[in-house]
């Protein structure tokens, strides 16, 4: 007769982007075979897994400054372990094992399946640094099927890594060389989440449409084929991708997004600069006339389409003028949202040993000056919804009694008086106002079929 492993207790902490919290989830369905149950507090815990990112500067004292602070609880609670995931655990997860006395593994992106081994090894004198061997396919493979998903939305990793080498960037040092999950695995694991009550998939990659996975058939298949197969799973009525990146922006994804009803119509096609002086030097593979052309075709194919970004200031050598030039392409392209950062340099990164580093304060100001130019986007992007009947999914109750929240097809958070049964279904909603980083509305009929995405954007911008 086999016993019940006994319930123990699992914090994990998420840092930065999406693939970690992707990550995240995936480290609880390891642990949940061995009794590992999800808590909410570090305090009492048997497991606490700091899940790092290491995209931009003060990732290390961040992780540093949150072991000190968990110190006391491991005090209080014998035979806590502390893990450091993710990808400060990647650069430096011998310097943190030499350094803080209180963690008791380290263990990189790629090692993720092995983490029941490392907690088997309880004592400290067996702590080590599982890092630094680059095999998505294994991780993949050995990964348990059952995933634990709350609410109708998930993250679905289908492209881990990058070979661009942006000059500013560690991506391709701590999350290794581009991969992807061939499309059956990703296509059984879309299914479970469906059966779930999943009803929209966000497919995660760090060049997520650079993606070219196995197909069923032995050949290599593109994300758009993937965007097709996902959308005959029943239930799964939507289809978000990020990351992408313009050089990989193809002509059926660009057409799918014109034929696709699933596929929603927000992109997050970050371009980092204006000026083709620094997109040369961060080796960037485009120029800003290049990703204006491409924003002009995804707009013919999606007339609707709303565009994300991200953006670096002060990038060595960033001049006033080469800023100035930035500003110009957030003019020409009007973007709904956006995430811009100050330069950081980043060790080991080709950017970081330039000599024409921008002071601090030029950035802080440039930073504030483009971020201005942004948030009038986005308050004019959301203003324009005031009075379309948008549908919406709706993911979770309110604060208030009575509210339910779910997301635009753009991606924009929805608030309405609705029943909590909506949870999970698609609405229409008329939406009466616009806040800074949401909208909210009144329920209207059910939807119908869609028409093409093309023709219903048309129509609505006529
Ligand atoms: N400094 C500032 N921002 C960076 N990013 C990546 N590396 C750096 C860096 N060294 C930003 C880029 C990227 C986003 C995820 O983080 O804009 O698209
Ligand atoms: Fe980093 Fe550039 Fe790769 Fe994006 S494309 S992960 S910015 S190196």
């Amino acid at each position: 007769m086999s016993e019940a492993p006994a319930q123990k207790r699992l914090f994990i902490k998420t840092y930065g982007c999406q693939m970690n919290v992707y990550d995240s989830e995936r480290m609880a369905d390891v642990l949940r075979p061995l009794g590992y149950a999800l808590t909410d507090t570090p305090e009492g815990a048997d497991l606490v897994v700091l899940n790092t990112c290491h995209i931009r500067e003060k990732a290390s004292e961040k992780l540093y400054s949150d072991l000190g602070r968990l110190k006391p609880f491991k005090a209080d609670k014998p035979g806590m372990q502390i893990a450091v995931a993710g990808c400060v655990a990647q650069a430096e997860g011998g310097e943190i094992m030499n350094r803080a006395k209180v963690v008791d593994f380290v263990v990189g992106p790629q090692s993720y399946h092995r983490l029941p081994e490392l907690v088997a090894k309880t004592a400290r004198a067996a702590g080590e640094a599982l890092i630094a061997d680059f095999a998505p396919e294994a991780k993949f493979d050995a990964l348990p099927d059952a995933r634990a998903v709350s609410g109708p939305t998930a993250f679905l990793t289908v492209q881990e890594g990058c070979d661009k080498f942006c000059t500013f960037c560690v991506v391709p040092y701590t999350r290794g060389a581009e991969f992807s999950r061939p499309v059956t695995a990703i296509l059984e694991e879309a299914r479970r989440l469906a059966d779930q009550g999943v009803r929209e998939v966000t497919l995660l990659g760090q060049n997520v449409n650079a993606y070219n996975g196995i197909g069923p058939d032995g050949k290599p298949s593109t994300l758009a084929q993937l965007a097709y197969a996902l959308a005959d799973i029943p239930g799964l009525d939507r289809i978000r991708y990020t990351t992408s990146h313009p050089r990989d922006m193809t002509d059926d994804l660009i057409a799918a997004h014109g034929e696709l009803s699933a596929l929603m119509p927000y992109l997050h096609l970050p371009v980092q600069a204006g000026s083709d002086r620094v997109l040369k030097a961060m080796n960037r593979g485009h120029t800003a006339e290049s990703y204006l052309r491409l924003v002009e075709r995804i707009r013919a194919a999606r007339p609707d389409m709303a565009l994300s970004g991200d953006f670096i200031v002060g990038f060595p050598g960033e001049t006033a003028a080469d800023f100035e030039a930035t500003l110009d392409l957030v003019r020409a392209v009007n973007y709904a949202s956006a995430f811009s950062f100050k330069y950081s340099k980043r060790p080991g990164t080709p950017a970081a040993a330039m000599s024409n580093q921008v002071a601090e304060d030029e950035k802080a100001e440039r930073l504030a000056r483009l971020q201005a130019l942004l948030d009038a986007q986005q308050a004019a992007f959301n203003a324009a919804q005031v009075g379309r009947t948008i549908p919406v999914l709706f993911e979770r109750e309110g604060r208030k009694a009575g509210q339910i929240v779910g997301r635009s097809p753009y991606l924009r958070p929805v608030w309405a008086m609705g029943p909590p049964s909506l949870i999970g279904e698609i609405a229409e909603v008329r939406i009466d106002s616009a806040a800074r980083g949401s909208l909210s509305g009144a329920l209207g009929r059910p939807t119908a079929t869609p028409p093409t995405p093309r023709a219903a954007a048309l129509e609505a911008l006529a």
